[in-house]
């Protein structure tokens, strides 16, 4: 018998490694990976390029009325094993993940017509099935019927020391990192995506929880495997 192409959503807090499971689950899995995250990256982006940020404040109008221009597309990098993001055609995933993007994210994301439009690109995305899809609102909002909703998270400082270590990594005679900071931007976007009027970040009550603080990367991959196989998703 086919195993029917499910529906994954991924939600939870930010820095929790949810795109890293996602992207290991779609691949065992022979799914399609979204990561919704970096849709409102790009959208932000846009906003700044055009100069609708300005000081953190954003320039609604503006923006609404050039919603319609802002065309996101993913690209599959075999080499980075990386889903790049193109905005307009242009590739943005450095961008992207950099400070600047990351402290005005949140804001965008709170805005009631930015999400509408992306939730209704998720949908169209999804609709064949075969997908993981990762971000706040993806088990509550974007697909309420999904065959598995995962809750992640961890704690707020062992969620900044990793993101600490990866921006490290990257950048490692960048000695303007500081580890303070970014666990400060952390709490930050816990607070803004929780507490924000429109789709707030909450666990669905079908979802099931997994808490990585003290997990490796195994260890949680054996766990979520598990749950796939009591569902019968394996
Ligand atoms: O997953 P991430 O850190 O790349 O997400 C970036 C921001 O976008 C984060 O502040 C929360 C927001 N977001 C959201 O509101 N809804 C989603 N489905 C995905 C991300």
């Amino acid at each position: 018998m086919q195993l029917k192409k499910g529906v994954i959503a991924i939600d939870g807090h930010s820095s929790c490694g949810k795109s890293t499971v996602a992207k290991d689950l779609a691949k065992e899995l022979g799914y399609v990976y979204i990561d919704t995250g970096a849709m409102y990256r790009a959208v932000t982006l846009f906003a700044m390029q055009n100069g609708f940020i300005q000081d953190g404040e954003i320039l609604l109008d503006e923006l609404q009325n050039k919603l319609n221009d802002i065309k996101i597309t993913f690209r599959y990098q075999p080499e980075e094993k990386l889903n790049e993001t193109f905005l307009n055609g242009v590739s943005v995933e450095d961008e992207i993940r950099g400070l600047e993007v990351s402290n005005n994210v949140s804001t965008v994301s709170t805005i009631a017509f930015v999400r509408h439009r992306m939730v209704e690109l998720q949908q169209e995305m999804g609709r064949e099935g075969g997908i993981v899809m990762d971000g706040r609102d993806i088990g509550t909002v974007v697909f309420p019927d999904a065959d598995l909703k995962l809750f992640m998270t961890a704690s707020p400082e062992i969620r900044a020391q990793r993101r600490f270590d990866e921006l490290k990594a990257k950048n490692p005679t960048d000695n303007s990192l500081s580890f303070d900071s970014i666990l400060e931007n952390v709490k930050h976007r816990d607070f803004v995506d929780s507490t924000r009027e429109e789709s707030p970040l909450k666990m669905a009550d079908d979802a099931v929880l997994l808490d990585n603080s003290h997990m490796n990367k195994q260890e949680q991959m054996d766990w979520i495997m598990a749950v796939l196989h009591e569902r019968n998703l394996v």
